[in-house]
């Protein structure tokens, strides 16, 4: 057999990875439900649907035959000028499942696309209206928004401390992450709220827009609020007249146990960001999605207040048509009694956990998605733990990755209770030696 992971290792620049000291890459040669399987063929249960984009399991022969059948008929065409049926199709068919403010659909590739866009929407819907003022976000503290200069300088991820020279000013506010059992959580959010009410007092005229992620901050080690408590910042936001934009490149889709995490408040945001399980996990495609309200400020009869940002890949047809098959299954009864059950799994393994394991606190969950926190000394370096720790699961046949001090589980739909029961009742004797 080839070693095809040493080739890897010579030619391949890898996200995310340092090289130096990074173990030779998994080769996966075919993807089969939750599971991956390897050149060795050994599986690998994704309990992080590869990198949270996969919702129906690997190679979903529903998906890959819509791709098959448009790749015949059209791969890809210019979408300035031009349109074509499977963009139309999926918007009508995003439509259905999205609330009526929110119906001007703009085509993008990845999340960070999506974000990036967000901003500059946001920036111009202000300075179309000549408000040239406006010209900073509110967001939360830790927040991750995607790896471009924009998206980057929103967020405040520890990831992009090397590149702050160069991102904009913003203003932070806490997130006030919670736990089962945390008491300290209506003080959090206090301390957030009154942050939010000092930052809009003060700045109020040259905020452009909150930018969030709602519910569920993920890269920043799968953190959760209370729902009470992000409609209440929306509100207070909207009262004073600064934009709302939600990020659910990561919450879309069910991961929250609802199709989009704003569905858990009583309000709707000014833009959302779409992208990740847009497709079920096949193809790169992103959307940011607004309200007719904002689309009409970009109207004119000229050039200068139309929306000049666009990728060559804009809307590609085969990434439509794996979107559409992809919401066709996210609205099939299956789906939401699999996402039931992956819930349900959830709870009773991390109510098992939080009765045996003394080695983890923290515990949290929404709909399909669960973390909770190892109690490591503070002396320990975090990157090698994280490092011994995935090597540890992949032995063990599962993928997971942990941020910092966190582990979560976020896996694709059709992952069974069993499965998960599974991982539950192993996972402590996999972190064992770790303490
Ligand atoms: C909330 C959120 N926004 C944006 C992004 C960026 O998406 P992408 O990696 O597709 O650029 C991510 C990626 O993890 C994300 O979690």
């Amino acid at each position: 057999m080839i070693n095809l992971a040493k080739i890897d290792k010579q030619i391949i620049w890898h996200p995310i990875t340092q090289d130096k000291i990074a173990d030779l890459p998994v080769i996966i040669k075919e993807g089969m439900g939750p599971y991956l399987i390897g050149q060795d063929n050994k599986k690998y249960l994704d309990l992080i649907s590869s990198w949270w984009v996969n919702l129906y399991g690997h190679a979903n022969p529903h998906i890959a035959k819509a791709i098959y059948e448009q790749a015949l008929k059209l791969e890809q065409v210019i979408f300035a000028g031009f349109s074509h049926e499977p963009a139309i199709n999926l918007c009508m068919g995003l439509q259905k499942i999205l609330p009526q403010p929110l119906k001007r659909f703009f085509f993008s590739d990845n999340g960070s696309s999506a974000t990036e866009i967000a901003i500059k929407m946001a920036f111009q819907y202000w300075f179309n209206q000549k408000d040239y003022n406006k010209k900073s976000y509110i967001s939360f503290a830790g927040g991750y928004h995607g790896d471009t200069i924009g998206a980057m300088s929103v967020g405040q991820s520890p990831l992009h401390r090397t590149f702050g020279a160069l991102l904009f000013k913003n203003h932070h506010i806490p997130f006030p992450q919670t736990w089962d059992g945390d008491l300290d959580v209506e003080l959090k959010e206090e301390i957030s709220l009154n942050a939010l009410q000092e930052i809009i007092k003060k700045h109020k005229d040259e905020i452009i827009a909150l930018m969030v992620e709602p519910l569920v901050q993920g890269a920043n080690g799968m953190q959760i609020c209370r729902p009470s408590f992000l409609e209440e910042i929306c509100k207070l936001t909207r009262e004073a007249g600064i934009l709302v934009i939600f990020d659910e490149v990561m919450t879309g889709f069910g991961r929250t146990g609802k199709n989009f995490a704003f569905e858990h408040i009583d309000f709707v945001p000014d833009i959302i960001c779409l992208s990740k399980g847009l497709t079920g996990g096949f193809l790169p495609l992103a959307l940011t999605i607004a309200t007719e309200k904002i689309f009409e400020a970009f109207l004119g009869n000229n050039m200068q207040v139309a929306f000049t940002h666009s990728h060559s890949y804009t809307a590609n047809p085969l990434g439509c048509a794996a979107a559409i098959a992809s919401l066709e299954l996210l609205v099939k009864a299956e789906t939401t009694e699999n996402i039931s059950t992956i819930k349900e799994a959830h709870t009773i393994g991390l109510q098992k956990l939080l009765a045996t394991e003394a080695k983890l606190e923290k515990f949290r969950q929404i709909g399909t998605i669960a973390a909770f926190d190892m109690v490591l000394p503070d002396d320990l370096d975090l990157f090698k733990v994280a490092l011994s720790l995935r090597r540890k699961f992949i032995e063990a046949g599962y993928i997971i990755r942990p941020l910092g001090k966190t582990l979560y589980l976020l896996p694709p739909y059709c992952t069974s209770a069993q499965e998960l029961e599974q991982f539950y009742e192993n996972i402590s004797a996999i972190i064992a030696e770790e303490f």
